[in-house]
């Protein structure tokens, strides 16, 4: 496999809580039902959840090279915990391209990385 693309982002979490304050369609115009359904499980942290799939989706669009609408990319959690990328259409990565990140959250801020490989 070949790194053809890199992203990171942070978003800062106090955005975040404001944001599912004041615009109560936020989630739904950046979250998945199953990111959703994750990120407000257990009422604490959630916006910490959140604001991690913000920067995951701001990464990715870093690593693809262009903006992609945020249902077009989904993060999943593997029974460990490890974060796990699904793309939809209008999404098209290039052929055998597969997209890693990683996430990491404390009070005031999350980050995420993500990478584009491509077989060689
Ligand atoms: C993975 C681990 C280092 C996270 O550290 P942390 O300081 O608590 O949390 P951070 O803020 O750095 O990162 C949180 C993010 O790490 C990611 N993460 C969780 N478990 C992970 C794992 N096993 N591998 C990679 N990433 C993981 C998640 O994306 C999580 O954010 P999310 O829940 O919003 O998706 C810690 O939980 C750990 O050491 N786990 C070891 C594996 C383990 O115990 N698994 C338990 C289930 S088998």
């Amino acid at each position: 496999m070949a790194i053809v693309g890199t992203g990171v982002d942070i978003v800062e979490v106090d955005r975040i809580t404001s944001l599912i304050e004041r615009t109560p369609k936020f989630l739904d115009r950046v979250l998945t039902p199953s990111e959703k359904e994750y990120c407000l499980k257990g009422k604490k942290g959630a916006a910490q959840h959140v604001a991690g799939r913000f920067a995951v989706k701001e990464a990715v669009i870093k690593a693809i090279g262009h903006f992609v609408p945020w249902l077009s990319i989904e993060v999943l959690n593997e029974p460990s915990g490890h974060p796990i990328v699904q793309t939809y259409p209008p999404v098209e990565l290039p052929s055998g391209g597969r997209i890693s990140v990683s996430i990491a959250h404390e009070r005031h801020y999350a980050i995420a990385f993500a990478i584009l490989e491509v077989e060689d």
